[in-house]
């Protein structure tokens, strides 16, 4: 999970309880990067993966369009829009600089969203013993995944908190729930599937597996133990907020992702956004400023649609009432 929620004591505590613990380095720098891994590495001797988006080349649109942006922004009225400015070149972090501290650090599994990575770094992953997944919203995603040569899917349902991971947004999306597209894929394809999108307990793991899944890849049902970075206010909302609808949302970053619906999605639902990750870029100053002012109605609560069965504890306790969930579940 991208965005400073997956601290390597987080990742770390995962790993040393059983799971596989999971960085999201979408924006992140190489330094970063390898200070993370190496933080992690220095805490446990588990498996961690290293995810990465795969962005595609995009383009600024019109002025005209830009300044219909910046205004729909500033019509917020609040201090965290005073700065606001367009992002210039480049858009995106350069994912071949970015891998390179993933081949001398080598975490077990190495995994993208948006797509495929280019053909070389599976082949090189690959030459270092590291896994490859990807994630799938569709059948066709996933056969296309199959065909690079990835070790497993994950198979992202509609459900999910956080950004979809489909490939092109050219392409209608089938809104598949986890079950429904875990079932599709394990029937017609041969790696493996990890079914990913509203698991927030055992019996929710041991029904992703009762539809061919061999893993559940959870997001959200990690955002309030101890060790994740979520912020105080976010936490606060995923804990105490649970009347609130999650909301598939393009405003924060230019491509839709599931949170909590707050101020700032419902004011800028209708509104025009400049393409990812541009759109992500131009907001980063309103949603560091949120976070400052502990001003949840600004900052992206991305949470997947099971969110209010979220438990505040320790990473190991949470992966323990897992584990002890399944056993009753047997
Ligand atoms: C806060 C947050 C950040 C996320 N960031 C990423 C990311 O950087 N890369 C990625 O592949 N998926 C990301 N996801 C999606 C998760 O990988 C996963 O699909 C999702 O969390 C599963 O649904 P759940 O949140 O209901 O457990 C994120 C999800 C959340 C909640």
């Amino acid at each position: 999970m991208a965005g400073g929620i997956t601290t390597p004591q987080l990742v770390a505590a995962v790993a040393n309880h059983g799971g596989v613990g999971s960085f999201g380095f979408a924006y992140s720098t190489p330094e970063k990067i390898h200070a993370d891994l190496v933080a992690a590495q220095s805490l446990t001797s588990g498996p961690i993966n290293a995810n990465f988006f795969v962005f595609s080349p995009v383009r600024l649109p019109s002025e005209q369009t830009q300044t219909e942006v910046i205004r729909a922004l500033r019509s917020l009225g609040v201090d965290g829009v005073r700065s606001l400015s367009i992002p210039a070149e480049p858009f995106y972090p350069d994912l071949m600089k970015q891998l390179e501290p993933i081949w001398s650090a080598r975490p077990a599994i190495l995994s993208f969203h948006f797509g495929l990575p280019p053909d070389e770094v599976i082949a090189k992953a690959h030459a270092l013993g590291i896994i490859v997944g990807i994630s799938a919203t569709s059948l066709a995603e996933a056969l296309a995944i199959e065909s690079a040569h990835a070790n497993f899917i994950v198979a992202q349902g509609i459900e999910a908190g956080g950004h979809r991971g489909q490939f092109d947004l050219q392409v209608k999306d089938e809104t598949l729930s986890t079950l429904e597209l875990t079932a599709q894929l394990a029937k017609h394809c041969r790696i493996p599937i990890v079914a990913a999108g509203g698991i927030m307990n055992g019996a929710h793991i041991q029904n992703a597996l009762a539809k061919g899944a061999q893993a559940a890849q959870m997001g959200t049902a990690f955002l309030c133990c101890d060790e994740s970075g979520t912020t105080p206010s976010y936490r606060h909302y995923l804990l105490h907020k649970q009347d609130r609808p999650t909301t598939l949302t393009k405003a924060f970053s230019g491509r839709l992702a599931r949170g909590l619906e707050n101020t700032f999605t419902l004011t800028m639902q209708d509104q025009t956004t400049l393409p990812f990750p541009i759109q992500n870029t131009l907001t980063g100053p309103l949603r560091h400023w949120a976070v400052a002012q502990n001003n949840a109605e600004y900052q992206s609560l991305w949470a997947g649609t099971a969110y209010a069965q979220v438990r505040s504890m320790t990473t190991k306790d949470l992966m323990q009432q897992l584990r002890n969930e399944i056993k009753v579940q047997r």
